[in-house]
């Protein structure tokens, strides 16, 4: 592997900066400077930058976080802070969010550097269950389970969304799963049946659900068998 692609590999430094710090010596590769940033380095090479000896761990990273209120599920944006903000990781550059929830919206977030894995979740084609808990501003009829079930028409759409399961837990309080992540699906939907979400958290991706241990803005390292299950 190149010199500049293994310190970008292990940094969140840019390939440019990565090559213009070789070339200013910052960089050792086994005891000596090296300045060419082309340099081929091999799994035996120790190379050493910024006072720390580098490896290049291979394996992906996974994490949920309890997103609190006021967080954007982005790497960047000029307005409000990141799910990022609440994260204290190396090469943070490296990770994505597995699918957004809105400003307002708390609950279970997936991160991970896997864009593999996160494809498997996002992607319409695997049909991965999100539960939701729904707070309403008025009264939800038992109809929409029927309707939800069926698939209702959203605002500027052409076809139904998928099969949705509805559970009412009170007048105004519900569970809803969808196999689908259309923009703003959730309260699109119930918009549709003329309702209006006041309050929406994210409980569960596919079988996997937010860990109550964990508080709004705390995050955990998922386990092998939580990886794996997607
Ligand atoms: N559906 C929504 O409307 N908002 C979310 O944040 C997630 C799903």
């Amino acid at each position: 592997m190149r010199l500049d692609k293994f310190l970008c590999d292990c940094s969140d430094l840019t390939r440019s900066l990565a090559g213009k710090l070789i070339r200013q010596g910052e960089v050792m590769v086994d005891g000596i400077v090296v300045k060419q940033p082309a340099f081929h380095i091999n799994e035996g090479s120790q190379i050493e930058f910024d006072g720390a000896i580098l490896t290049l761990d291979q394996r992906h990273r996974y994490f949920m976080l309890h997103k609190p209120q006021g967080y954007v599920c982005s790497n960047d944006d000029p307005d409000h802070p990141t799910v990022f903000f609440l994260m204290d990781e190396p090469a943070m550059g490296k990770l994505h969010v597995v699918g957004r929830l809105d400003l307002d919206t708390t609950g279970l977030v997936l991160v991970t550097d896997d864009g593999q894995w996160s494809h498997r979740i996002t992607s319409p084609r695997h049909e991965c269950a999100k539960t939701y808990h729904v707070w309403l501003a008025d009264p939800v009829s038992p109809d929409a389970i029927a309707l939800f079930a069926e698939g209702v028409l959203l605002r500027s759409e052409t076809e139904k969304t998928r099969s949705a399961q509805l559970v009412l837990l009170g007048e105004r309080e519900a569970q809803l799963t969808i196999h689908e992540g259309k923009y703003h699906q959730v309260k699109r939907m119930f918009a549709a049946i003329g309702n209006k979400v006041v309050g929406l958290h994210r409980e569960c991706v596919g079988t996997l659900a937010l860990d109550s241990a964990l508080a709004e803005g705390e995050y955990r390292e998922l386990t092998a068998a939580e990886v794996a299950q997607f």
